[in-house]
């Protein structure tokens, strides 16, 4: 008697990230060597079970081949669709949020998936927990360009973005010096610093404000003071979308409908202003990089990370070991619980190494 084929569905949620196609092809790669199991993609995260007509492609050779070059997501992806929350849009245009997650598991159940790999972010992790509570087998992979998940040392994109930061960097550096100004280059990262506070050590920045270290204006001017004393300076600062002044706020915008995010960016146009306002003399110019960051090809570092995350998570699967998050540890890839893959927030600690050997480079933080 032939044994039956087992079926897995992989899905990507939340935000897009460098190596997204690289974990997706380490599943496929690492089932293909086993003979019972075949590979599915929901296609928008989880709207490709939900809605209808579904969106289900099988995984095969073909689609996945030579994928791990590949930025975004071939299997597409949103931050709008969480089944716990699903925003259906009233008839008056307003937005009731549905729990859709019963809904959910019976669909998957019922198309035969025996498992799911949610890759995704703190928010996409936070719904798999709750699907795992509720029944469905389902591991993890995180993602995201932020490095803010806490149970693993590093996320796959996090490298991509800060090449891509640095590389950028570089270029108004050499235009700051030639025109004797200030550049502000604004980096994503929400709520943590990782990627302003790596690209301003890689890039030999100046000045790194970051939102785990609120920044004093008047301090930031005199260090801006001091580079322009002895003949004409320069000054390149990094600061991360989430920065924000002592007993000051984030600069936010209104979300899309659905969105279960505020939108951060702009911060750079309000330290630009505070500076001149607090009587910064010097010519300034903003850079914000917003989705370029996130856009193109994965390096080196991050198709291995994703890669290998791909074959852990297939395994995991393969051994029915379910509730768990796939996590970079002591340069080891192994697992954790779902429950401790969403308990805390990886902020960048003002009083790490990482932010002293900063300012041991000479550079401000603004405190
Ligand atoms: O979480 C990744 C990220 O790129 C953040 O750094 C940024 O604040 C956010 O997503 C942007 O989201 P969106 O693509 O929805 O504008």
């Amino acid at each position: 008697m032939t044994e039956s084929k087992k079926k897995v569905l992989v899905l990507t949620g939340g935000g897009d990230c460098p190596g997204l196609n690289a974990v997706v092809r380490g599943i496929a790669k690492r089932a293909r060597k086993e003979k019972n199991w075949e590979v599915y993609g929901s296609i928008e995260a989880f709207n490709g079970v939900l809605n209808e007509p579904q969106q289900i492609i099988q995984l095969g050779t073909r689609i996945t081949a030579g994928i791990h070059v590949k930025g975004g997501t071939i299997l597409k992806t949103t931050n709008k669709s969480n089944p716990l929350k699903f925003p259906v849009v009233q008839k008056d245009g307003s937005i009731k949020e549905t729990d859709r997650s019963a809904e959910l598991i019976q669909k998957i159940k019922a198309l035969g998936f025996d498992a799911v790999i949610n890759i995704g972010g703190d928010g996409s992790q936070k719904i798999s927990r709750v699907l795992f509570d509720k029944g469905l087998n389902i591991v993890g992979v995180p993602k995201t360009i932020d490095n803010d998940l806490s149970a693993t040392d590093m996320t796959f994109g996090f490298q991509t973005a800060v090449q891509i930061a640095t590389d950028s960097f570089d270029k108004l550096v050499t235009t700051a010096e030639s025109h004797h100004r200030v550049m502000i280059m604004e980096v994503m990262g929400r709520d943590a610093g990782w990627i302003a506070t790596h690209t301003a050590i890689a890039g030999g920045a100046e000045v790194c404000l970051i939102p785990e270290i609120p920044y004093d204006i008047e301090k930031l001017v005199k260090r801006i003071e001091a580079r322009y004393k002895h003949g004409k300076g320069f000054v390149n600062i990094v600061i991360a979308e989430g920065a924000k002044p002592k007993d000051g706020t984030i600069v936010s915008r209104t979300g899309e409908k659905g969105s279960e995010h505020v939108r951060l960016g702009g911060v750079a146009f309000q330290l630009s202003q505070q500076l001149k306002d607090a009587g910064c003399e010097a010519e300034i110019r903003e850079t914000v990089l917003g989705h370029i960051q996130r856009g193109g090809t994965p390096t080196a570092f991050d198709r291995v990370l994703a890669s290998l995350f791909g074959v852990k998570a297939m395994e995991l699967v393969i051994h029915g070991e379910y509730g768990k998050m796939v996590a970079l540890k002591n340069n080891n890839v192994s697992y954790v619980s779902l429950e401790e893959a969403t308990r805390n927030y990886n902020f960048v600690n003002k009083d790490s190494f990482l932010v002293k050997a900063a300012k041991g480079l000479g550079i401000s933080f603004g405190d």
